[in-house]
């Protein structure tokens, strides 16, 4: 009787217990009929490379990366995609023979959710991002390339969001302080910054949200004070769960050729 051979991924991080990250895939595979196993490797904090080079030479073909190590992970590439050089970052490692090919499917996933599950069009609008660190950097590149009207990138630290925008090289792109917001207004405010998970409220002026804006937090599975804040102001508000999920369709499509269908499995996961 001849073995079934089912190919393996796996997201790895630490920690990475809690993370969804299987159970989306595993929706993922039944739903197109993939013969998959999709599981978790928890790597030390300075073994990332022996840890998930293991995991290829065991015959697993594809990683999720997760935090700390997308630094690690784009290092470790032996190609990378343009959106993961433009990232500067790797979300997903794809094993092909001898090469490990490092893409970022982050920035991909929050526009995808942005436009497809939430109805937002970027055409003329004004964009806020906050935070100028990796999360940011992952998702500026591809928020430019839908074509707003202005992106504005503030942070606590000036220099980084000042950084960040000259990396761009595009003149919608301006670089503020939280106090420079005072008197603007932005039809999408996005929290990039890390603040919500220590529940941190950002200093953010009041009145900086359009009528109708959409005030979207990265983070998912808690209410953090942006959220609060951007309630407290009527805007509609998201959390990413549904980037979550989109940028794991986005790595399932890398490895598999096959674009999950993404909204089942975003309903079954707020349920
Ligand atoms: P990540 O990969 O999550 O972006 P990071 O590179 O450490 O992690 O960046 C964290 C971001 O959240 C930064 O923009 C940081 O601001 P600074 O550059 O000034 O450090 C921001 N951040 C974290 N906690 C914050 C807080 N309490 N208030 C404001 N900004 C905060």
């Amino acid at each position: 009787m001849s073995e079934l051979i089912v190919d393996r991924y796996a997201v790895i991080g630490n920690p990475v217990a809690h993370s969804k990250s299987p159970a989306i895939h595993a929706e993922f595979a039944r739903q197109t009929g993939q013969s998959l196993k999709y599981g978790r490797v928890l790597a030390p904090p300075d073994d990332f490379r022996a840890t998930a080079l293991r995991f290829r030479d065991e015959g697993g073909r594809g990683l999720n990366v997760t935090v700390p190590f997308k630094n690690d992970a784009f290092a470790l590439a032996t190609a990378l995609t343009e959106r993961a050089r433009d990232a500067g970052a790797v979300n997903t490692l794809k094993f092909d023979h001898d090469e490990i090919l490092g893409d970022n499917t982050d920035g991909a996933g929050l526009t995808r959710d942005l436009i497809h599950n939430l109805d937002f069009t970027f055409t003329h609008k004004r964009i806020l991002l906050l935070g100028a660190g990796g999360a940011a950097q992952g998702v500026l590149f591809p928020l430019l390339r839908e074509q707003p009207a202005l992106l504005v990138i503030a942070n606590r630290t000036p220099e980084r969001a000042i950084a960040l925008q000259r990396k761009t090289a595009n003149r919608a792109v301006e670089a503020r302080t939280f106090d420079a917001l005072a008197g603007l207004t932005f039809d999408l405010v996005i929290n990039a910054t890390s603040a919500g998970l220590s529940d941190s409220a950002l200093p953010i002026p009041r009145g900086i949200f359009a009528a109708d804006a959409l005030a979207y937090d990265m983070v998912y599975g808690r209410d953090t004070p942006f959220m609060q804040f951007a309630r407290a102001e009527n805007a509609r508000v998201a959390d990413g769960l549904g980037m979550l999920v989109e940028q794991a369709a986005e790595s399932f499509f890398l490895w598999r050729g096959v674009r999950p269908e993404t909204r089942p499995v975003i309903e079954k996961l707020r349920q």
